[in-house]
């Protein structure tokens, strides 16, 4: 439409203006906003940009594999990937408290961003400008729920919000600070970014690490990883995806109940199905799903995981809950 057009142009100008013929990165997560946001500063200022994609061991499965191949196929962008797994493991060894996972995780990011910089540069050679700035898809939502908007409480630091470190050393460039998610949508389809990309979930920043309830461990991350396959791939097939704002799988890592599956006793872990309906994340309804489907992620998610023997629906909406549990 019209304001899309305009709010494209818009934007594209106000980061023109900004970055000049500076060097820039941006961090790439997979996600919606963050895909959107690199698209349009490619569109601003082409090739002086470098996205970065930081593989921190927390993402669902298959994802890593679709920044790294769909999202490069379709947008022709330069691509830097840092393998962190290991790091972010180590970083959140024993931490569950879910402010502290966020700031660790968002002092992570920026650690990683200036090595990949370092590197960039010096790619480049001898007439490598040093990296100014750093592009983020933060949207509106997340600046006025980490306390940044007038008036607002902190609910979450987002951990790109309120984690940042104070010494960064890059200017941030938001070209998506104002806007929603339903217009980050249109401006992606405008900028003909896949739709598979720009229909894609909201997935937060921090990945599996909020949605293992107690500390991370590499062994926690793969029952979730693959509990959480289960649910999306049956959403899939139910032709649901887009009734569904977002559907997180978490798993209560410090909890255990006693079940029986074959003749034995086991005493396992639930994992929670949290599917929500939503315009904008600010608030949120629990999702109806249908109970067929309930049924079978559930015998799927407890035949197919052996850590896991139970698995519950959260009917709260928010307020007064959260989306996302941490
Ligand atoms: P809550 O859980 O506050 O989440 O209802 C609202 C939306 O924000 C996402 N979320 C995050 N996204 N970094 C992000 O990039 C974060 O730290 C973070 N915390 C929550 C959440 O998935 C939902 O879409």
């Amino acid at each position: 439409s019209w304001t899309m057009v305009n709010i494209v142009d818009e934007a594209v100008e106000v980061v023109r203006q900004q970055v000049g013929e500076k060097r820039i990165i941006c961090g790439l997560s997979g996600g919606v906003d963050s895909s959107v946001a690199a698209a349009l500063v490619q569109r601003a200022v082409g090739d002086q940009l470098t996205c970065v994609f930081v593989d921190h061991g927390l993402l669902r499965e298959g994802e890593a594999e679709q920044v790294e191949r769909d999202f490069v196929a379709a947008t022709g962008v330069d691509l830097y990937v840092v393998e962190a797994a290991d790091r972010f493991l180590t970083a959140l060894k024993d931490v569950d408290d879910p402010e502290t996972k966020r700031k660790i995780i968002g002092r992570e990011f920026i650690r990683a961003f200036e090595e990949a910089a370092r590197e960039i540069v010096a790619k480049a050679g001898a007439d490598g400008d040093e990296v100014e700035f750093l592009v983020q898809g933060t949207l509106y939502p997340d600046v006025v729920e980490s306390g940044g908007g007038e008036g607002a409480a902190n609910i979450k630091s987002h951990h790109n919000v309120g984690g940042l470190p104070e010494d960064l050393q890059f200017t941030l460039v938001e070209p998506l600070r104002w806007l929603f998610k339903d217009e980050v949508r249109a401006v992606g389809e405008q900028l003909g970014i896949p739709a598979d990309i720009v229909w894609r979930q909201p997935f937060p920043g921090p990945g599996l690490a909020i949605r293992i309830i107690g500390s991370v461990t590499g062994e926690r991350l793969e029952i979730l990883r693959r509990a959480d396959a289960i649910a999306r791939a049956e959403l899939t097939a139910a032709g649901l995806d887009r009734d569904v704002w977002q559907f997180p799988v978490v798993l209560l890592a410090d909890v255990r109940s006693v079940g029986v599956q074959g003749d034995g006793r086991t005493y396992g872990h639930p994992v929670v199905l949290r599917p929500v309906s939503s315009e904008d994340a600010m608030t949120a309804d629990w999702s109806r799903l249908p109970y067929e489907l309930l049924e079978r992620i559930s015998t799927r998610i407890t035949n197919e995981v052996a850590e896991v023997n139970r698995v519950v629906l959260d009917v709260t909406s928010k307020p007064p809950g959260t989306i996302e549990w941490e």
